[in-house]
């Protein structure tokens, strides 16, 4: 039994949302309970957050980080490569595959990894993932443990396509998924919108709630009797993506750091990336957008950029660094999102230009959380092609041409 509607309307004119409840006398039974149950499950107190966003948005003192070069990475390659493939022999590492965003640039209702950017043959995202990930399965013999994050939105389509095109050749038993949380989404006064007259708009939680989730899905008992060390979070989109990649875990681990990050050096001084640094003394990121003029154009003391590195979303995280986490909150970053919402006349409308806020942690706030921080650097046309947009810059134009370039056919 969810919450009573009295306990509802309490709840909701706590945060001045009882909009919520409007068509509540109008609901089935079946509905006015879901609706209920949702209001019971929703954390309101996210949208209080819109009325002071560039406050959580203020960084600490930002220095320079240095990151782990090419050369150095090439002259030690072999050492690297020898002590990452043994911690993979050894079951020591798994890799986490963030899936449960919307995917709302790239303009299709289904999960960004079924979408087919072949040309002349099918070639889903998916596929090209697994197809990085078979290759350190066959190279050192081992099946690597893969947990997939979907969401409440793409859960069900995600696991029924990978189920009917056989893992593409991935042994099922290694693959999990779960589901991540998911938040409501407002308007520009912090009103949350409705997505028909029983159910709140809702979206994914962010990237960010991934641990949080492995552990309240139970992926983390799988973890521990597995005795996975450390775990290689990556994002759907980059299907370029080396994943569990040898080199770089042992490269971390020589490193004894408490996580490890591919950084790519960056093509403009404002390149739309997040860029590694020290905030505070701590490893942190910069994102793009909070890149000030002044740190774009630093230099070190060779006279390069100080901060001449962007993250790719590929981290290699040390477990037991993870779980003193927990407790510790992430940032929330309110984000303007096209959100479809009921209108006054009940019909459902997809927005053609932003209208309100999501509310989203972000995987890139857990490396300030951490002590220390390898960024390690990758050849960008090799490693680097997201798809965020159809066409222009990252896009499925863009990464086909990167593929083609990799000897990928399409
Ligand atoms: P993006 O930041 O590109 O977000 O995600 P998105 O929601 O997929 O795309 P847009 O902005 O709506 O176009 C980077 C990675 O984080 C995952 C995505 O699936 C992608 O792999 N992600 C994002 C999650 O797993 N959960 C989220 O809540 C958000």
């Amino acid at each position: 039994m969810s919450m009573t509607y009295a306990q509802a309307k309490e709840k909701l004119s706590e945060y001045g949302q009882e909009h919520v409840l409007r068509y509540y006398e109008e609901l089935s039974e079946k509905e006015k309970e879901e609706l209920l149950s949702q209001i019971e499950g929703t954390d309101f107190s996210l949208t209080a957050s819109c009325s002071h966003r560039e406050e959580l948005a203020k960084k600490g003192r930002i220095t320079p980080l240095k990151a782990m070069e090419l050369p150095e990475i090439e002259a030690r390659g072999e050492e690297f490569k020898k002590l990452g493939e043994e911690a993979i022999r050894q079951g020591k590492v798994g890799a986490v595959l963030l899936a449960g965003g919307m995917g709302t640039r790239l303009g299709s209702d289904a999960p960004k990894g079924v979408y087919n950017i072949g040309l002349t043959r099918d070639v889903f995202i998916f596929e090209r993932l697994i197809c990085n990930l078979l290759e350190v399965v066959e190279s050192t013999k081992t099946w690597i443990h893969l947990f997939v994050m979907t969401s409440d939105k793409n859960h069900e389509a995600t696991a029924a396509f990978l189920r009917e095109h056989d893992f593409f050749g991935y042994n099922g038993e290694y693959v999990h998924f779960f589901m991540q949380d998911m938040a409501p989404a407002a308007d520009y006064n912090g009103k949350v919108y409705m997505e028909s007259r029983s159910r709140i708009s809702t979206s994914p939680n962010g990237n960010g709630g991934w641990y949080v989730s492995m552990k309240s899905t139970g992926m983390s008992r799988i973890v521990e009797k597995a005795g996975i060390e450390w775990l290689n979070v990556f994002a759907v989109d980059n299907v370029l993506q080396r994943i569990a990649d040898p080199v770089f875990t042992g490269a971390v681990l020589q490193e004894n750091c408490d996580v490890g990050a591919k950084v790519v050096r960056k093509n403009a001084p404002d390149e739309k990336v997040g860029v590694i640094c020290l905030e505070d003394g701590r490893p942190s990121i910069v994102e793009y957008y909070e890149l000030t003029k002044e740190l774009m154009e630093a230099k070190d003391e060779k006279g390069n950029p100080a901060y001449n590195f962007g993250v790719i979303l590929n981290y290699l995280f040390r477990v037991s660094a993870l779980d003193g986490l927990l407790e510790k909150k992430l940032p929330l970053h309110v984000v303007e999102k096209k959100i479809p919402y009921m209108d006054e006349t009940g019909a459902l409308i997809k927005p053609e230009e932003p209208n309100g806020y999501k509310f989203e942690n972000l995987v890139l706030d857990m490396i300030h959380q951490l002590e220390s921080c390898l960024p390690f650097e990758v050849v960008r046309e090799r490693e680097f092609a997201p798809i965020k947009n159809k066409t222009g810059i990252d896009s499925v134009e863009s990464a086909r041409a990167l593929l083609l370039q990799n000897g990928v056919e399409l």
